[in-house]
């Protein structure tokens, strides 16, 4: 995905993103009409990744309004589509503040919204590598979770952009994947992503992080966030915090790299993050076919969430905040762009 195609994007009346649970063996938009079209997009994960969802919140209002749909239930039905990732609902809220001024305001300002994701992005991937690399010395081996690229934002990305952005300065090493089971969005997304950048990699299952570590092989841990609270705590795609406790015992830097939309001042702790749970079947089998016996019960949380204490730095496109010090995430402050 370069600037030239958006993951997602507002096009000739209607929502077109790529359709992500085809990659990587096909790279094709999906274009739709209704909300109820992007709701099941959204729970299929054709379109995923905390930014991009924001942005999916923010156009799903917005095509509501001009297809004239009853607002308010589409709004409901957005903003619960997934729960976990607070810039879904804070898309569909920004939106709704501007409906006074009828559908083409509330378009007009989802389109703002996108435009300064698009913005934010940039900001992330510089002030992501700046961070980094005044933690660890270049080349910098850098091992990630899930996908945090242009495929889970809008054109480049969060932790990923970082990577992305160091790459071009000529400060990477070798970048280690960890494939992200049950649904697989480091080994389907995030490599195909790399290997388009010719960034060197290699693809781990989750299981094997910490062993990467223990053998030093990376210098720091870089992933994305699907909410952080005032007091630091991380939610991210599961398998995180594993890779966090590894992190701290292995004396790795744990960074976090996401937009203000993604900050949930009005939470203080994990314990208030829904977590959602998905379907037992994309535990007990893959692609269709079962490979756990008959009748085993499954747990498939979507997410975890890493303690503060864990977190050795949160950097947002306004701030470097650094939680494992006790420092806090509580409201940005003024001239912030991304709250309504
Ligand atoms: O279930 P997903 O694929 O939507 O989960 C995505 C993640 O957990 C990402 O790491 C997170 O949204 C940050 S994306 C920049």
């Amino acid at each position: 995905v370069s600037s030239a195609v958006r993951t997602i994007d507002w096009d000739g009346g209607g929502v077109v993103l790529v359709d992500q649970t085809l990659l990587p063996d096909r790279f094709a938009l999906l274009r739709i009409g209704d909300t109820a079209g992007l709701c099941d997009a959204i729970r299929r994960l054709a379109v995923r990744g905390a930014p991009a969802l924001g942005v999916a919140g923010a156009l799903g209002v917005a095509l509501a309004a001009v297809h004239g749909e009853d607002v308010d239930a589409a709004a409901a039905a957005l903003a619960g589509a997934r729960p976990t990732a607070v810039n879904l609902a804070w898309g569909v809220r920004r939106v709704l503040a501007a409906r006074e001024g009828g559908a083409e305001a509330m378009l007009r300002e989802a389109l703002a919204v996108r435009d300064e994701e698009i913005a934010v992005e940039r900001e992330l991937a510089r002030r992501g590598a700046d961070l980094v690399l005044s933690l660890c010395d270049p080349p910098v081996r850098v091992l990630t979770h899930c996908n945090t690229g242009a495929l889970a934002c809008v054109e480049s990305g969060t932790a990923l952009g970082a990577v992305v952005e160091m790459h071009n300065r000529g400060a990477l090493g070798h970048v280690v994947a960890c494939e992200t089971r049950p649904l697989l969005q480091g080994a389907r997304l995030t490599a195909w992503e790399l290997g388009r950048r010719g960034i060197e990699h290699s693809l781990v299952v989750d299981g094997a992080a910490a062993w990467v570590m223990h053998t030093g092989r990376v210098d720091a841990v870089l992933v994305g966030a699907d909410r952080i609270t005032a007091a630091g705590d991380v939610a991210n795609k599961v398998g995180t915090l594993s890779h966090a406790i590894a992190a701290a015992h292995h004396g790795l830097p744990f960074v976090v790299v996401a937009p203000e939309s993604t900050v949930d001042a009005a939470a203080e702790t994990g314990d208030e993050i829904p977590i959602e749970e998905r379907d037992a079947g994309e535990v007990l089998g893959w692609g269709g076919r079962r490979v756990a016996p008959e009748g085993t019960a499954a747990f498939n949380p979507a997410f975890d969430v890493t303690p503060a204490a864990l977190v050795t730095a949160v950097v947002t496109e306004r701030r470097v905040v650094r939680p494992s010090r006790g420092e806090r995430l509580d409201a940005a402050g003024a001239g912030e762009p991304h709250r309504p």
